[in-house]
């Protein structure tokens, strides 16, 4: 079993057949409240036995599934369920499912009570490799996460076992967040894709993703800096992801040909044509959908990334390499163009 630490007081475990992973966190806790999606109704009924070995009285509760459980109103029945339950300061909460379910659990758990223990066993890939990892929670209002909290679980634990029953569909979600990380700082992880593609060792492609972000927000936390290479093929890939209405994970896949494209030309970035083939045989697209060119632009401009001295991208140098630069209109276009929107 792998341990990765974030902190003293946040670590992430990743392994198989995990034992009991959810104790002991707190030796005072005497109530666990767990949160989860619809999928992973079974991995919540095994935790739920798991922690009440332990002697721990255990209760879930099935929330929404997907984005409708990251809203207001989902949060103040899930409070009032906690109120029934009792559940007090030394309690701990715990989500289970995928990053919405994670998101949401987070932020209930940093809320309830002004803050109590959150452990998350993300059961997506995405969930495993980025939502999990990093410490933003949140809920949807008129826009994705405008409330939340920077704040780490105590826990996380990641069952390979569980990941590998994922259906074709979830893992590429998770294969487009988890080759970035590659793309950025590890070139070791692009050479696990590069000579298995979707059948790359899926513990060892965790263990490498986790360890690159974690170390990556280990150094800030609050996104003021360095933070912002996680963002790579987001700027471009996100506005794609709104205009099209697509998922996240392809439309990173599309925005990182984009971005590959705008390194060439910026950074001298050799490897966008292997990045593409690479994304490509994990199954992600690497065109944008029929969508209007402007409609993306128009995104791009309110993209959260913008301020007062423009767009800042993250653009890679060399695989393992990345750098943040304020890029140019033209700059733009040329990523556009890369992926059929001229
Ligand atoms: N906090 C962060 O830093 C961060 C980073 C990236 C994404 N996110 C958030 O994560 C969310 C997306 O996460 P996601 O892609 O995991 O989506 P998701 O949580 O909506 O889950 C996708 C689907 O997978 C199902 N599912 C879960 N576990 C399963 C299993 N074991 N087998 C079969 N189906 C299963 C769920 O029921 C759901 O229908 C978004 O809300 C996004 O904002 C957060």
């Amino acid at each position: 079993m792998e341990q990765i630490l974030i902190s003293e007081a946040s670590e992430i475990l990743i392994g198989r057949g995990v034992p009991a992973p959810f104790l002991p966190v707190r030796s005072t806790r005497s109530s666990v409240a767990v949160l989860a999606q619809p999928g992973a109704r079974a991995a919540a009924d095994r935790a739920v036995a798991a922690i009440q070995v332990g002697g721990v009285l255990a209760t879930s509760r099935i929330v929404p599934d997907g984005e409708a459980v990251k809203t207001l109103t989902a949060a103040g029945e899930t409070y009032e369920w906690l109120a029934d339950l009792g559940i007090g300061r030394n309690d701990t909460i715990v989500g289970i499912g995928g990053g919405a379910v994670t998101d949401f659990a987070g932020f209930i758990a940093g809320t309830w009570l002004r803050g109590v223990e959150a452990v998350y066993q993300p059961t997506t890939l995405l969930g495993a490799v980025d939502a999990a990892v990093g410490g933003k929670t949140g809920l949807n209002l008129r826009g994705k996460n405008l409330v939340g909290l920077f704040r780490h679980p105590s826990r996380v634990v990641i069952e390979i076992d569980e990941l590998e029953q994922l259906p074709p569909h979830l893992l590429q979600e998770g294969f487009a967040e988890a080759i970035k990380a590659g793309f950025i700082a590890d070139p070791g992880l692009v050479d696990l894709f590069d000579r298995d593609g979707p059948d790359a060792d899926l513990e060892q492609v965790v263990i490498r993703a986790v360890r690159v972000k974690a170390e990556v927000v280990a150094g800030d936390f609050r996104e003021s800096g360095r933070r912002g290479i996680l963002n790579y093929g987001h700027t471009i890939g996100h506005a794609i992801e709104v205009a099209a209405g697509i998922s996240h994970g392809r439309a990173v896949a599309i925005g990182m040909v984009a971005a590959a494209a705008v390194s060439e030309q910026r950074c001298g970035f050799r490897g966008a044509a292997k990045q593409r083939a690479l994304l490509d045989r994990l199954g992600l697209p690497v065109v944008s959908p029929e969508v209007d060119p402007d409609d993306v632009r128009r995104l791009i401009g309110f993209d959260k990334k913008r301020d007062a001295g423009g767009l800042r991208m993250a653009l890679l140098e060399d695989f393992g390499r990345v750098t943040l630069e304020y890029v140019s209109d033209r700059d733009l276009e040329v990523g556009l163009a890369a992926v059929g929107l001229a």
